[in-house]
């Protein structure tokens, strides 16, 4: 069974809350979601594995670290390119696949018109972004392609959980850790989180 880490770094706290009121403007919104990313990079990259390095300081050579294993970063297009650059700023190795998918609004399910990953993806770790994570459709269809090229050790981030959502991506993933910034009650009739804070493209990208 996967992990799931909720955050409880009070600066996660704080900035999920500015996030999820609705008089919060655009820019603040895709600024929160950026520092929310990089606060949230940090925990995810943890247990990162880590290799010898020679270097040579000004003063003489030593043994520092490297990453052992190159990293790939993909969004779930709309939404999870808003947390793409923070994560480019802790490791600006990674190389960055796109998958596109959104949620038909009569069905919820997720429909895909994009999917773009970088060709040694099966030999990365795979760090899938997405600030919502609500019925688990989008993220488990975005981990099934992820799969199908190949990549074996992939881990979800997403800013808001939903409870059913944790639970349909581990049935679906259970090989796949899911760190979430914040873990909400529960989903609507329409398939929105609750409390949540709506939809994550539109106000991302200002169009609602
Ligand atoms: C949102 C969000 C996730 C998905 C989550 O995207 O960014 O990708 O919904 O819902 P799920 O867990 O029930 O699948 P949306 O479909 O609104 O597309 P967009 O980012 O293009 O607006
Ligand atoms: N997608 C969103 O953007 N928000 C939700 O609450 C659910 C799915």
């Amino acid at each position: 069974m996967s992990k799931v880490n909720v955050m409880d770094h009070p600066l996660i706290a704080y900035k999920v809350t500015r996030l999820r009121d609705k008089d919060t403007t655009v820019k603040e919104f895709r600024e929160l979601v950026n520092e929310i990313a990089l606060l949230m990079g940090y925990e995810a990259t943890r247990d990162l594995e880590l290799k010898d390095k020679e270097v040579e300081t000004p003063i003489t050579k030593t043994i520092g670290k490297e990453i052992s294993k190159e990293i790939a970063v993909v969004p779930i297009l709309r939404a999870g390119l808003g947390m793409v650059d923070a994560l480019m700023s802790l490791i600006p190795s990674a190389k960055i696949g796109h998958i596109g998918l959104y949620r038909d609004h009569d069905t919820a399910e997720p429909v895909e018109y994009y999917c773009k990953l970088p060709p040694d993806i099966d030999k990365r770790i795979v760090i899938v972004v997405d600030p919502m994570l609500a019925t688990g459709g989008s993220s488990a269809a975005a981990i099934d392609f992820i799969k199908q090229r190949g990549a074996k050790d992939i881990r979800l981030m997403c800013i808001i959980a939903a409870p059913e959502g944790v639970e349909y991506m581990q049935k679906a993933h259970p090989d796949v850790d899911i760190y979430c910034g914040a873990l909400d009650e529960k989903l609507n009739e329409h398939k929105y989180i609750v409390p949540g804070l709506g939809d994550a493209g539109d106000r991302l990208f200002g169009t609602l």
